[in-house]
């Protein structure tokens, strides 16, 4: 059974290789996203025996740190956000991998520095020249970045040298537009990794597998039989003290543009033709560039946003977005943003996809829910209180799984309806802990398969649809302009109207 159920993508993608040895140079080491997330991914592949004993890590960034300072952060951070250090052997071996080096982002002076040490610790680790820099910085450096490596012949072999940049690629349009030439200016597209989280999660590219292994959904897949979708990111944290980089960003730059975007892509592609990374980006590109807001004449019948103000999670009080530190007691910064989108092609043509995100909602859920049509006569009006649609919602997290609504006749003499659930749960199932998404990125980025990153033309096709609302969102505004929603409560009620005037509601998670 579990044999039958394989993911052909992780067959595809080569997943017992090993790595080459190489050396990962993370720019923007002291922060947050090396300690909590980058490292201890790393970390557990090593536990796992997923790397090659040469594997070396190269921290960067303006703090002057030592070597051994920087390995005692990771250790913390190992330790408090990933697995645990495990056998104190394996970290001692994994330590000694570990390095720092300080340089200023914008000095080139750092990055003749910086490759130096590389070619010493080649000498010295045996990783033959193999890199993949790591842009972990704030988004505004990625260029300077990207160029200053190239300027300092840092990325001059396609085959061993590669760049892997942490999103948002660009703030719309024009600015990743601008990015993508800065840095194909510097290397090849094959070279460039740029990161979504989201794609490394096993129960999104499970979506694949779903829709096309099995052959009972792939006809209903269609303008014929769905009636609409709809898919929520929800999330119970708010800014986590990121205000800096949240205030210049909001919910459609931090998830939509990316997370949710890629969602959408998988869950309304066409087949690819095989599985190589080119065939399945082609057609989450062409997705995109079919794809547009279902209303351009008037934003507001398709974009909705809104901001969390002071209330309750989990039985505490918690701040409004606009008392959270460095937060602009006036901001218009969206936490919340609903879209409805049309795809101008004949699978979908008249289908509305309906996108929702936003923090400090009262549950963490993601899931992607198809809504079927209506039966086209319905001979069981009066025995159901309220004949319900089939659903089949797939959950990417928390409790990933899939389940299915439909109605069934309850139990007894009279002839009532009501709704049930088949529900698959891959716990259940498979009684193992999803790998962590950064690990399955970092490794597919060292074996050099990009088919989980996005390309270019998919980035720009993505901000091009979202462009118009951010060009609304965007303008200097009275705080008034942002409907608000207290912290640990659904949508603001504008969003609720979104769906209620199509004669469709959200659905309650
Ligand atoms: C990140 C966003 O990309 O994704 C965060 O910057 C968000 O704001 C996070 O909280 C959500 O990721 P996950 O994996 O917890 O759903």
């Amino acid at each position: 059974m579990v044999a039958l159920l394989e993911n052909p993508l992780r067959v595809g993608l080569q997943q017992s290789r090993i790595p080459e040895p190489q050396i990962m140079i993370i720019f923007g080491a002291s922060g947050d996203l090396t300690q909590r997330k980058l490292v201890p991914a790393i970390y557990q592949m090593k536990l796992e025996r997923k790397l090659p004993p040469e594997l070396t890590i190269v921290g960067v960034s303006r703090s002057d740190w030592s070597h051994d300072y920087f390995r005692e952060q990771m250790r913390e951070g190992v330790e408090e956000f990933g697995g645990g250090i495990g056998q104190e052997e394996i970290w001692r071996d994994f330590a000694k991998g570990l390095f720092y080096c300080s340089g200023d982002i914008d000095n080139p002076e750092s990055y003749q520095k910086l490759k130096a040490f590389l070619s010493e610790l080649d000498e010295q680790r045996g990783t033959r020249g193999n890199r993949v820099f790591y842009l972990s910085v704030a988004p505004r450096f990625f260029g300077e970045a990207a160029q200053q490596l190239g300027f300092a012949g840092m990325l001059t072999d396609p085959n061993k040298h590669r760049l892997v940049i942490e999103k948002p690629f660009g703030r719309d349009l024009a600015s990743a537009q601008i990015l993508n030439q800065v840095v194909r200016q510097v290397c090849k597209e094959e070279q460039i990794y740029r990161i979504d989280h989201y794609l490394g999660k096993e129960t999104v590219q499970n979506l694949l597998v779903f829709r096309f292994a099995n052959a009972i959904f792939e006809p209903l897949w269609n303008r014929q039989y769905v009636d609409h979708v709809q898919i929520t990111v929800a999330e119970t944290v708010g800014l986590e003290g990121r205000a800096g980089y949240y205030e210049t960003s909001g919910a459609l730059r931090d998830m939509v543009q990316n997370h949710l975007m890629q969602l959408f892509c998988l869950t309304a592609m066409e087949p690819p033709n095989s599985l190589d990374a080119d065939s399945i980006r082609n057609e989450k590109v062409k997705v995109v560039q079919a794809t547009r807001l279902a209303n351009l004449d008037d934003l507001d019948l398709c974009a909705v946003r809104g901001q969390y103000t002071a209330g309750w999670m989990n039985g505490k009080p918690v701040p409004g977005y606009r008392q959270e530190k460095g937060a602009d007691p006036n901001s218009t910064t969206p936490t919340y943003a609903a879209l409805k989108l049309q795809i101008d092609n004949w699978r979908w043509k008249g289908v509305p996809f309906y996108l929702r995100t936003g923090k400090r909602m009262p549950k963490k859920v993601t899931e992607i829910a198809i809504q079927f049509k209506e039966v086209p006569y319905m001979m069981f009006q009066s025995a159901a209180k309220q004949v319900n649609r089939n659903v089949l919602a797939m959950r990417i997290q928390p409790n990933e799984g899939i389940s299915m609504r439909f109605e069934v006749k309850t139990p007894g003499s009279s002839l009532r309806t009501r709704s049930v659930e088949m529900d698959f749960r891959y716990d259940a199932a498979f009684g193992q802990a999803n790998a962590d998404a950064y690990s399955r990125l970092l490794i597919d980025c060292m074996l050099g398969d990009p088919t989980l990153f996005t390309r270019g033309d998919e980035v720009e096709a993505s901000w091009r649809v979202l462009t118009p609302v951010l060009e609304v969102w965007d303008a200097p505004a009275p705080p008034e302009v942002i409907p608000l929603y207290e912290a640990g409560t659904w949508e603001p009620v504008e969003a609720e109207l979104l769906l209620n005037r199509d004669g469709r509601r959200w659905r309650r998670l």
